[in-house]
């Protein structure tokens, strides 16, 4: 199966009523999470589940209404509910630079507020979407790689940050941080999915000039050496970059730092044929997962009802499979995707001419 699961390791608890807080955000967010709520409420005809549902306002639509782009409000509702579903936030007219919410800025401190440290970001190839990607299909034979991104350290969220001016000069200044603990955490959730996938994990990092990369390079090679079954191998990032395009399918599990893992995941994207197709799973330590398609808010084609609702709908499956555990239910509708996919069904981004909602329809028919 196509977009089955990244791994069976269960990082839910057994829950009877399932209580999802929806935060479309920004663009083309209300758009997926739409049908992605839809996709969930047949899922909960067809199995018998009751999901309860609570939206609330977040990113540039939050601070349009509160002035906040993450209420405390929000973010309370968000650690109560059992896992959390997300569009995207963002768009020109928050772009301010000397505005003092952004709305991302509201996305990093969900992060951090719910704890996910780790953002599980799979990407695979729909053989009928091969074509799709600008890569050479050889390349693209027997893609199935998972990214593993450090979410709620490093240059994110690092201290000191900021401007000011010194010597007559202005500055700016970021820091990019890691302590052992939050390294070794993320390193471990790698090795723990790679052990029940292909048993190898390439970790990426700068460790030929960045002192935090010395530091992650120095806890992957201890984590290694504790599970041998699985190989190691560290790659530095720029190799990285050029090995995602020149021999993905050589990589099983990815693990890297926030930033890093940023960028090679958009890179990763073209793999897939279009970003709108990857979703992603945030998790920490048995807390909220959070889920989010790794699509932007496309303020440029927003409110017109084009937007591929795919990266959300796998990602609402990557909830039913992490948080609760609905193994059938997840694979039922990865399996819906991937028919939809193989009979043509496509929206813009890929090439065709069905919008948001006949997507969904394509989908939720096969379910
Ligand atoms: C992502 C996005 C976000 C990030 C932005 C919107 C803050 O690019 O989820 O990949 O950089 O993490
Ligand atoms: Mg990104």
């Amino acid at each position: 199966m196509v977009y089955g699961p990244s791994s069976e390791v269960n990082f839910g608890r057994l829950i009877l009523d399932y209580k999802i807080a929806l935060l479309p955000g920004d663009g083309i967010g209300p758009e997926v999470v739409g049908e992605a709520v839809r996709v969930l409420e047949k899922i909960s005809d067809k199995f018998r589940h009751s999901f309860a549902f609570l939206e609330r306002l977040m990113g540039g639509s939050a601070i349009d209404k509160y002035g906040s782009s993450l209420t405390d409000e929000t973010l309370a509702d968000c650690k109560s509910a059992d896992a959390v579903l997300l569009g995207a936030v963002g768009g020109p007219k928050w772009d301010d630079p000397a505005a003092k919410d952004r709305p991302e800025r509201g996305l990093l401190a969900l992060r951090k507020g719910l704890g996910v440290f780790a953002n599980l970001r799979p990407v695979k190839v729909h053989p009928a979407l091969i074509d799709s990607s600008p890569l050479k299909p050889e390349k693209l034979k027997d893609v199935d790689i998972i990214v593993v991104r450090e979410l709620t350290g490093g240059l994110y969220f690092g201290w000191p940050k900021g401007r000011d001016f010194k010597d007559g000069r202005e500055r700016a200044v970021d820091t990019l941080e890691y302590y052992d603990y939050e390294v070794r955490r993320v390193i471990e959730l790698a090795f723990k999915l790679a052990a029940v996938r292909r048993k190898k994990v390439t970790s990426v990092d700068k460790a030929n000039v960045l002192e935090s990369s010395r530091l992650w390079r120095q806890i992957a090679t201890e984590i290694g050496k504790e599970n041998r079954d699985v190989e190691l191998e560290h790659i530095l990032v720029d190799t990285a970059s050029m090995k995602l395009i020149t021999a993905p399918a050589s990589m099983d599990v990815v693990v890297t730092e926030n930033m890093f893992g940023d960028i090679l995941t958009d890179e990763a994207s073209v793999l897939a044929g279009s970003m709108g197709m990857l979703p992603s799973a945030s998790l920490g330590e048995g807390g909220v997962g959070l889920y989010e398609p790794i699509h932007g808010s496309a303020p440029d084609i927003a409110g017109q009802g084009i937007a591929n609702p795919i990266g959300t709908i796998l990602s609402a499956a990557m909830m039913l499979r992490h948080s609760f555990y609905l193994k059938a239910e997840a694979a039922s509708i990865e399996k819906a995707v991937e028919d939809a996919i193989g009979s043509g069904c496509r929206t813009k981004d890929l090439g065709g001419r069905l919008t948001t909602r006949q997507m969904a329809d394509e989908i939720i028919s096969r379910l």
